[in-house]
């Protein structure tokens, strides 16, 4: 990212320089804008959403601050901590809090709709065990999350962004594994489902190539019977016929 101010020597520059140069500066700066791997979408809000978001936003929605969550704080005990990027509607991630109470969970997510439906979720239900972030995971990872506090990290169905122009734009690229490698506990796990092959090629390539990554089903072989609820993006692509690619990996850190 590179939002940092721009400098110009204006000693050096002819007032015509200046202006193209400052242009040109300008526009790199705009490019260099950070790339999210997702757009907001105007998604309506049913009313039983926007009632949840008004009531129970207090109680199970962490708030952005640049600051290290304190999971005992939070959660009020110390337990094994799983983090969902882009839970969507949230009912995959409510069904798994409420099958591990054992765990604690933490879903990140931009889309409000889903927010608020995994707001009225978690307060029909009762869930003690699952708070909510609605911002971007990748500034969540950088700002909140501890290095080494994870017992696991869950990424189902990220968005594929198909086309070839915008695959920069996929969560899973190296950078983004190695940041997430760094929050987890040692043998703490990263778990990945998309039913896009293509991608899914792409995750085992990136996964692969990090030394500290050891893939449970056994090298370049995706897991199967994981155990996991079926999402609603997943339901989706099995409608229309997709397949589905698990990977589950664990963190062993290099030895010294
Ligand atoms: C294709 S949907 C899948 C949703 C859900 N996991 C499922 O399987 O039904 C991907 C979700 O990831 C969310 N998302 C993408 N990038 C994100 C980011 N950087 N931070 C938080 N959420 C993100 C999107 O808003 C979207 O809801």
């Amino acid at each position: 990212m590179s939002d940092s101010p721009i400098s110009i020597d204006q000693h050096t520059l002819s007032e015509e320089d200046q202006s193209s140069e400052t242009k040109q500066l300008l526009t790199n700066t705009a490019h260099h804008r950070p790339l999210r791997s997702f757009v907001i979408r105007a998604g309506r809000l049913t009313t039983s959403q926007k009632e949840a978001l008004d009531k129970y936003w207090v109680d199970y929605v962490i708030e952005q601050t640049k600051q290290l969550l304190d999971p005992e704080q939070v959660f009020g005990r110390k337990a094994p901590l799983v983090v969902e990027i882009g839970f969507g509607m949230g009912d995959s991630l409510a069904e798994m809090a409420m099958a591990n109470p054992d765990k604690d969970y933490i879903g990140i997510e931009v889309h409000r709709p889903g927010v608020g439906k995994l707001l009225n979720t978690i307060a029909v239900n009762e869930i003690t065990n699952l708070r909510i972030y609605c911002h971007d995971a990748v500034e969540i990872l950088r700002d909140c999350i501890a290095d080494h506090s994870l017992a696991g990290v869950q990424i189902f169905f990220p968005d594929p962004w198909h086309k070839k122009k915008h695959h920069k734009r996929r969560l899973i690229q190296p950078a983004f594994v190695e940041k997430l490698t760094a929050k987890l506990q040692p043998g703490g796990f990263i778990h990945l489902a998309t039913d896009w092959q293509h991608y899914a090629e792409h995750m085992l390539e990136v996964m692969q190539a990090n030394p500290a990554l050891h893939n449970t089903a056994g090298a370049d072989t995706w897991a199967s019977h994981t155990g996991r609820p079926e999402t609603k993006f997943e339901r989706r692509g099995h409608r229309l016929g997709h397949g589905v690619w698990d990977l589950v990996y664990t963190f062993n850190p290099p030895q010294p």
